[in-house]
């Protein structure tokens, strides 16, 4: 399984980066205005920031709604960095723009993903990663991971291409529990990441093994 990191933010970015494991980094809007980073120009250098950070796949987020605005920034934004990813809504125009970027070879995210309905939809125009958001049907009260399942099903049926890129990932157990769904990619904050290192018993047996050197030593 792929690990993206889910942020605008640099200096986790380079905290994962030097983990050595990540493998690429989702950004969305909300991301991008925590972070402070408004204006298309300084949006723009952003993304051209992070890519120098990480090696892998950066998801750049249009804000046009209509085909013809979708197309015009996806161009925009992919001729910034060859890292950078075209991240569409799930919406009508958002799956005409990904299967004319498909068409042309650019990568594709196609976002906002809520149902196995949409998830077929955007395997069918092409898109290089599908973005579930488990985290977002969880918090009303449906099962998020469960779509991931679903989807993997329907992907395996028919040898899709598009990779799972499970979304809205909140904390450690979602990780772990996607990757035993067979999720390609996972997308989630640094704190979710992080956790998969922790384990009472490795402290405690660091503790002592350090003890024990000292009092030979
Ligand atoms: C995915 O690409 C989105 O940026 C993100 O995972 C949404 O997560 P949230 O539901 O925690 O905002």
């Amino acid at each position: 399984m792929k690990f993206f990191i889910d942020t605008a933010n640099l200096d986790q970015i380079k905290e994962a980066q030097d983990l050595g494991i990540l493998d690429g980094v989702t950004t969305n809007p909300s991301l991008m205005a925590k972070e402070g980073i408004t204006g298309k120009e300084n949006i723009k250098r952003h993304y051209q920031d992070i890519c120098k950070i990480v090696d892998g796949d950066v998801s750049a987020e249009v804000i046009a709604t209509d085909m013809a605005g979708m197309i015009r920034e996806g161009e925009e934004l992919a001729s910034l960095h060859d890292q950078i990813v075209i991240k569409l809504p799930m919406i009508k125009d958002g799956i005409k723009a990904c299967t004319y970027f498909s068409k042309k070879g650019v990568k594709t995210n196609v976002t906002l993903v809520f149902s196995p309905g949409q998830a077929i939809l955007a395997a069918k125009a092409g898109a290089t990663y599908v973005s579930p958001f488990i985290g977002r049907l969880d918090d009303v009260s449906t099962d998020g991971l469960n779509l991931i399942n679903e989807i993997r099903m329907i992907y395996d049926n028919y040898n899709f291409s598009t990779q799972i890129l499970a979304a809205s990932v909140r904390h450690t157990m979602h990780i772990i529990d996607c990757a035993k769904l067979g999720a390609d990619v996972m997308t989630g904050p640094l704190h979710s990441i992080l956790g998969l290192l922790k384990h009472p018993l490795t402290d405690i047996g660091l503790e002592k093994f350090l003890a024990d050197y000292k009092k030979g030593n």
